[in-house]
């Protein structure tokens, strides 16, 4: 007897090399913002800092995506917009604590500048909550329909763009150069629901 199994539904993470869309004078305006302690790792003191008219080209390229995701991935109408939006840096063996971003549609995180050697992978994680029974798979039987953490390894001029309700986290930086990356959040602009319904949301 043979078994086929097929996915039913899917998580996606979107992948867009942007590495040609950022200027030299953008990654350095990026570089210089001030940065204030995010837990272990650095963030930005300016949160909103695609708002910034320096990088105001760059973020028309990453609402571009994000509509592209609305239409591609969602299959929906609506557009997403671009709402709050900072930059990380993680030194030398520091990661970024495990979170989901409230508030948000779509997050994404953009990798603006040379990524260090190796560069530390960012680990999906299936489950936002406690868990009464974990029954993980052999590790040669790992796969989606089983795994409980997905890695992936980001390339530098990479958009990673991915539900927002998805837990994350990045390793610790193995390397000897900080890991620095923009990340933003996004939400619905439009109109959902239904009026005969009475679910109608202007957004
Ligand atoms: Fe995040």
């Amino acid at each position: 007897m043979q078994m086929k199994v097929e996915p039913l539904f899917a998580t996606p993470l979107a992948r867009v090399d942007l590495s040609s869309y950022i200027t030299e004078a953008q990654v350095a305006f990026v570089d210089g913002l001030e940065m204030v302690t995010n837990q272990q790792n650095k963030i930005s003191e300016n949160l909103y800092v695609l708002d910034r008219p320096e990088l105001s080209g760059f973020r028309d390229i990453i609402s571009k995506c994000l509509n592209d995701y609305a239409e591609q991935v969602m299959g929906c109408d609506q557009q997403l917009e671009i709402t709050q939006s900072w930059s990380l840096r993680n030194a030398p063996g520091v990661g970024m604590h495990s979170h989901s971003h409230s508030n948000s549609i779509v997050s994404g995180s953009f990798y603006y500048t040379e990524l260090p050697t190796p560069p530390s992978k960012m680990f999906f994680d299936r489950n936002t909550f406690y868990q009464r029974l974990e029954i993980p798979p052999r590790p040669e039987r790992a796969s989606i329909f089983n795994t409980k953490v997905n890695a992936v390894i980001p390339q530098t001029g990479e958009l990673l763009l991915f539900p927002s309700e998805l837990n994350h986290m990045v390793e610790q930086n193995p390397s000897s150069q900080p890991r620095s990356v923009i990340a933003f959040n996004s939400f619905l602009r439009g109109k959902i629901g239904s009026f005969r319904d009475v679910s109608e949301l202007s957004l």
